[in-house]
């Protein structure tokens, strides 16, 4: 297999840029030079990502075209049609990873995009601007590329690094509400689990990300059937019960999850007992010691609150548990 170097991740994200600058031109002049690369380093991810780009792009995208009648109600006309022209002449590259690599882009600048941008909250109480306002679709891209890049230079890990050698990193989706048995299919030892389940009517995770679903061409429909098996969403806050059958639902996961290890550690997130979700840890800590588990560690940490007005939820602490079983 083809190493990749930093050289190579450099010369993609320059085609990138190039390629932003160039989607205004026809949508049918094809970008050889920004292919050839992510070939590249589309080989030399799939040696180490489970499923393939290909596979993921399958499982990810809905249909190859945005839902523009979902977002017309949230995007400027014109921007919606420069953003529809990019993604269509993004989707005549020919690696997947080029084309996944752009519906990421998009699905990470869409709500800036938009003209409803005061909070998360108002996307998924479904909100709508009052007005609309223009956003240059291409400016937005070019300044999120510049960041994404400054981030990766920053990080330790890097592309030539071997620390990776012979590892893969294996990206499974699985809905945890559900009692299908994952185990019969999971084929690896697992060593240790990190689960950062949904907080109890805190946050509509799956709705406060629905521009991004348009994105992928998903349909209202289509939407709200992923949303019915979410566990623990705000909007069931008015039911009386809903804290008792969040903190329910995720025992049964958590009890799901234990199965895949003989011995070693499960380690979760969730919301400190100050926010009234004590019931969550509480029967989540029940459910693992029946099963042989025994509490081993925990801290409390705060949760930064520097972007405030963009904050997703009142809950300022968050409490890490670590169980064992030797
Ligand atoms: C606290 S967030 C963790 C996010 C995660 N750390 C990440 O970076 O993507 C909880 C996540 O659980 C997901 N979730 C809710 N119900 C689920 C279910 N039935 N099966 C699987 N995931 C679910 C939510 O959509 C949300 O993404």
């Amino acid at each position: 297999m083809k190493a990749c170097s930093e050289k190579d991740f450099e010369a993609f994200f320059k085609n990138v840029v190039d390629f932003i600058d160039e989607s205004s031109q026809s949508i049918f002049c094809k970008d050889e030079a920004i292919d050839e690369h992510a070939l590249d380093m589309q080989q030399y991810l799939d040696g180490m990502l489970s499923p393939s780009s290909r596979r993921f792009e399958e499982v990810v995208v809905k249909r190859p075209q945005l839902n523009n009648e979902a977002l017309e109600s949230w995007i400027h006309k014109s921007s919606l049609l420069e953003l529809d022209e990019f993604l269509k002449k993004a989707l005549t590259l020919q690696s997947p990873f080029a084309r996944l690599f752009f519906h990421y882009m998009i699905s990470s600048n869409i709500r800036s995009m938009s003209s409803q941008v005061k909070s998360w909250g108002h996307i998924a109480d479904n909100v709508k601007p009052k007005a609309f306002t223009y956003k240059h679709v291409r400016s937005y891209f070019k300044k999120w590329v510049v960041r994404f890049l400054g981030s990766l230079r920053k990080t330790e890990v890097r592309a030539n690094n071997n620390l990776f050698d012979g590892m893969v990193l294996r990206v499974d989706v699985y809905d945890w509400s559900s009692s299908d048995d994952l185990l019969s299919y999971y084929d690896i030892p697992v060593s240790a689990i990190i689960t950062s389940p949904p907080y109890g009517d805190a946050i509509d995770y799956l709705y406060s990300q629905k521009l991004s679903f348009y994105s992928l061409g998903y349909t209202e429909e289509e939407i709200k059937i992923l949303v019915s098996r979410e566990i623990g969403a705000r909007r069931k806050r008015f039911n009386k019960d809903s804290r008792r059958v969040w903190a329910e639902e995720l025992a049964s996961a958590v009890e799901r999850q234990a199965k895949f290890i003989e011995t070693g550690f499960i380690a979760a997130i969730l919301p400190h007992k100050n926010h009234g979700r004590e019931i969550g840890l509480n029967l989540m800590r029940e459910q693992l010691e029946l099963s042989g588990w025994s509490a081993f560690f925990e801290v409390d940490r705060s949760i930064s609150q520097k972007r405030t007005r963009q904050s997703w939820t009142s809950i300022k602490q968050e409490t890490i548990s670590i169980f064992y079983k030797g």
